[in-house]
């Protein structure tokens, strides 16, 4: 039996910075994300997108409030256990990407799933060159990732996010620096993952048309959701 269950709940979320002053830039944020569900976060630059997907991705843990994320609770959990719940059920795609300079394309999409260990490498080669190919990227995979344009890089950080099939994929603006036939493409991968595979996806993005699309849009005003 399958029901529409949480993979995502954030509870009465509030942060501030302390640098220079004190400024309160999350303020009592609340909302869920079921599984299979696609969701947008929109909102003003400055009001706080970055600052809660740090948050929920489990990287930043100095905020008052609670993140559950496939029903366990992550405030206060130990660094081994975080770092074990963001290889094993989240997916990242964040506003710079962070690939490896030094590695080919292939193996930057690969990491995850070696350190992972779920499948042998030869498995994990395989299904890099699927998400590779999907992106229309496989005949890059032997480049050094420096080698690369800033769309593309985006692209195999996408490519990356889905190497272990995480639960969740969270996103900050993944299509920010794409033309329009790529952001279709990553759009219409993101539907599939949430449709056929029942993934949640959680994407922030200053394109109204790729936020109407979603299932759901959530709009942040001043560290607030506002609707
Ligand atoms: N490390 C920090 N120290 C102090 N203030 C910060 C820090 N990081 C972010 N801020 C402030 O917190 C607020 C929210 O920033 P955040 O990066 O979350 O905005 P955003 O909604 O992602 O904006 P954008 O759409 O431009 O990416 C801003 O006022 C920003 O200046
Ligand atoms: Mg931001």
């Amino acid at each position: 039996m399958s029901t529409a269950r949480d993979i995502l709940a954030v509870e009465k979320v509030n942060k501030s910075f302390h640098d220079p002053v004190t400024v309160q830039v999350l303020k009592d944020v609340a909302f869920s994300v079921a599984r299979g569900e696609f969701v947008s976060i929109t909102g003003k630059s400055g009001c706080g997108k970055s600052t809660l997907l740090y948050i929920l991705s489990t990287m930043d843990t100095d905020y008052q409030g609670d993140v559950v994320i496939d029903d366990e609770r992550t405030h206060g959990l130990d660094g081994e256990r975080l770092a074990a719940i963001r290889n094993e059920k989240i997916g990242f795609v964040f506003q710079f990407h962070y690939l490896l300079p030094e590695f080919s394309v292939l193996r930057n999409v690969m990491l995850p799933g070696l350190k992972l260990g779920r499948k042998d490498a030869a498995e994990v080669e395989a299904d890099a060159m699927e998400r590779l190919r999907e992106l229309d990227m496989a005949d890059q995979a032997l480049k050094m990732a420096n080698q690369l344009s800033g769309g593309q890089k985006q692209r195999v950080a996408i490519a990356r996010a889905l190497i272990n099939d995480p639960l969740i994929i969270m996103g900050d603006e993944p299509t920010g620096n794409l033309d329009k036939r790529n952001a279709d493409t990553v759009f219409g991968i993101f539907q599939r993952i949430a449709a056929e595979h029942r993934r949640s996806l959680l994407i922030v993005t200053h394109d109204p048309d790729f936020a109407a699309r979603t299932d759901r849009n959530i709009v942040m005003d001043d560290g607030r959701i506002v609707g």
